[in-house]
């Protein structure tokens, strides 16, 4: 498959972003990933690390499911480790919850939720702390392309959002382009490899062999149709799925990329 060539240097990852969807009853779609992704003597193996983020609610109950070949992820953390933050969750709790990972500075959580750069990166400080991965998303806004901002948008928020002591291991880049969330648009082939081209330049500069490994995804309207040609562009390492990773059936249809 076209993204094998991706696939060869650094083991891809593809996440399904659930933000505030699902419920008990949803646990069966993790159920049937899972039953979808068992290896068969005719349809292969997936090769990337598979991950689900669902609400905070729904995670110690997808933990019990046992759902062999599928990580679990947080979508936020607080920064601090406990104290008077009324409806936060930390870093620690997560982990304690079955979290692998946890997803921050997504572009809701941004606009929602006034979250800075400085705000994003002691959130990734935090997940280190407590031994998560931090998936750190970053994205321009449609009026920043059009402005020809986005290298520069792109390159001010991963400096701004990372701490120092990132490695392949403990981070990944999520590049979403916030026009691409949730429209049914994508950015063109060439578009996402000149961002994350930029990016693995920007991640070696500061992070020298850790940022060449670091895996860089691409997020924003991923679906079954176009997996394959986003997965196969230079420097992206996989995918963050918001709406196609709800049902099992779609979000299989994705990771076949990697098949
Ligand atoms: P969609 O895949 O629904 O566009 O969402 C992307 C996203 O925001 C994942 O974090």
């Amino acid at each position: 498959m076209a993204a094998q060539k991706n696939r060869l240097k650094i083991r891809a990852l593809v996440a399904g972003n659930w933000k505030m969807n699902g419920s008990k009853k949803d646990l069966s779609e993790l159920r049937k990933l899972a039953t979808a992704m068992k290896p068969t003597k005719s349809g292969g193996q997936v090769k990337a690390e598979v991950m689900i983020c669902p609400p905070a609610t729904l995670l110690p109950r997808m933990a019990d499911v046992k759902a062999k070949g599928i990580a679990l992820g947080g979508q936020d953390c607080h920064a601090n480790i406990n104290g008077a933050h009324t409806g936060d969750i930390s870093a620690e709790m997560l982990k304690e919850a079955g979290a692998k990972a946890v997803i921050i500075g997504h572009s809701e959580r941004r606009a929602d939720h006034n979250e800075s750069d400085k705000i994003v990166r002691a959130k990734v400080e935090a997940a280190h702390r407590a031994g998560l991965m931090a998936i750190m998303c970053i994205g321009e806004s449609l009026k920043q392309r059009k402005a020809g901002e986005t290298l520069k948008v792109v390159q001010g928020q991963l400096r701004g959002s990372l701490p120092d002591g990132c490695t392949a291991k403990n981070t990944v880049i999520a590049y979403e382009p916030v026009w691409a969330i949730g429209s049914g648009l994508t950015p063109s082939v060439e578009q996402v490899g000149e961002v994350h081209t930029a990016l693995r330049k920007a991640l070696m500069r500061r992070f020298g062999d850790e940022g060449a490994k670091t895996r860089i995804l691409y997020g924003g309207s991923v679906k079954p149709a176009n997996a394959e040609e986003l997965m196969a562009v230079p420097h992206v390492n996989g995918a963050l799925v918001g709406g196609a990773s709800l049902k099992a059936q779609d979000f299989y249809g994705i990771l076949k990329a990697y098949l």
